[in-house]
């Protein structure tokens, strides 16, 4: 592990309970990593980073940090949720204070709602008791039943205490590709316009995800009171992918895995992923997703 690591590491476990340390330090890590690996996606760097730096330089978060990101198959969600993690908890996804929900895996059957519900907030409770400094992932949201998520609810705001405990410490990521749909019609109306894709409004993005998820029964927020009583602190869109990033995304892979960077590799790979809208084809129409399995075919 190097040496910044540690530090930052450090800086996030002297900020659990029973340590006085009055700042926790910004994983610059994090902002490196996020520049090195992560590819095209700038305003996820820079939200992300936004959010970190108010709510990690706090002693007394005013409310637990609530992030969700939204876009496409093969943007980069979950690649970054895992990022975030490994930075700030030792032992990344494995640790005992990182909680991942998949709602195929820990919520697969809709007639057991009402337990599932009573589950989840004793699960959360639970561990936020035991260390405030907790993260909870909920992967795919657009599969989670409607009305499940809501249970969470009073972990989100901004009260002192819930139950007898302080859960202002605490971080949520809630990841779907609800809300994917309305972002790749931005960028395809400022790829019309002659315009660069990383130009879409923020403001306008968060909105239209906004209503998009809760309008959309599929999308775990459907008339969701997190939607309505805006307990999400930043709402993170993951913009589609254009063909110029698929190729970094394969030379990033080869990098990665020991192998040679062979042009012909790279171009390859990136004619063979299908391209969205049909007639221009601009945008990965499964980001960078199956570049991996695409590479291993050709070593
Ligand atoms: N923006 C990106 N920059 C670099 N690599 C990326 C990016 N997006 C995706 N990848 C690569 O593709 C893989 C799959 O991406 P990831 O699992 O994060 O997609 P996702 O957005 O979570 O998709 P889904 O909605 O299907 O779950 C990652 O492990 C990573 O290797
Ligand atoms: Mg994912």
């Amino acid at each position: 592990m190097n040496f910044l690591k540690i530090r930052f590491l450090n800086a996030w476990v002297l900020s659990m309970p029973g340590f006085s340390q009055r700042h926790v330090e910004l994983p610059s890590g994090l902002e490196c990593d996020l520049a090195l690996s992560l590819v095209g996606q700038p305003l996820v760097r820079q939200q992300l980073m936004k959010g970190l730096q108010q709510f990690l330089h706090s002693p007394s978060p005013a409310k637990p940090l609530v992030l969700s990101f939204h876009g496409s198959t093969g943007t980069g969600k979950t690649y970054v949720s895992s990022m975030l993690v490994r930075h700030l908890f030792q032992g990344g996804l494995g640790s005992p204070y990182v909680h991942h929900f998949s709602p195929v895996v820990h919520f697969p059957h809709a007639e057991h709602i009402e337990q599932y519900k009573e589950n989840l907030k004793r699960w959360i409770q639970g561990n936020l008791t035991s260390c405030g400094r907790s993260a909870f992932l909920f992967d795919e949201m657009d599969k989670m039943h409607p009305g499940l998520i809501d249970v969470i609810m009073p972990f989100l705001g901004p009260s002192w205490v819930v139950y007898g405990t302080n859960y202002r410490k605490a971080i949520f990521i809630f990841i779907s590709n609800a809300g994917g749909e309305q972002i790749n019609e931005m960028t395809l109306d400022l790829w019309r316009a002659h315009r660069d894709r990383e130009e879409i409004s923020l403001q306008d993005a968060e909105s239209a995800i906004s209503k998009a998820v809760f309008e959309n029964p599929q999308s775990g927020f459907w008339k969701s009171g997190i939607i309505n009583e805006h307990l999400i602190d930043f709402i993170v869109p993951f913009l589609p992918l254009k063909r110029h990033h698929v190729k970094q995304c394969v030379v990033n892979e080869l990098v990665q895995q020991g192998l040679e960077v062979r042009q012909d590799v790279v171009q390859e790979v990136a004619d063979s992923i299908p391209y969205f809208p049909e007639e221009e084809k601009i945008f990965s129409s499964t980001g960078c997703k199956t570049v991996a399995s695409r590479i291993s075919f050709f070593f």
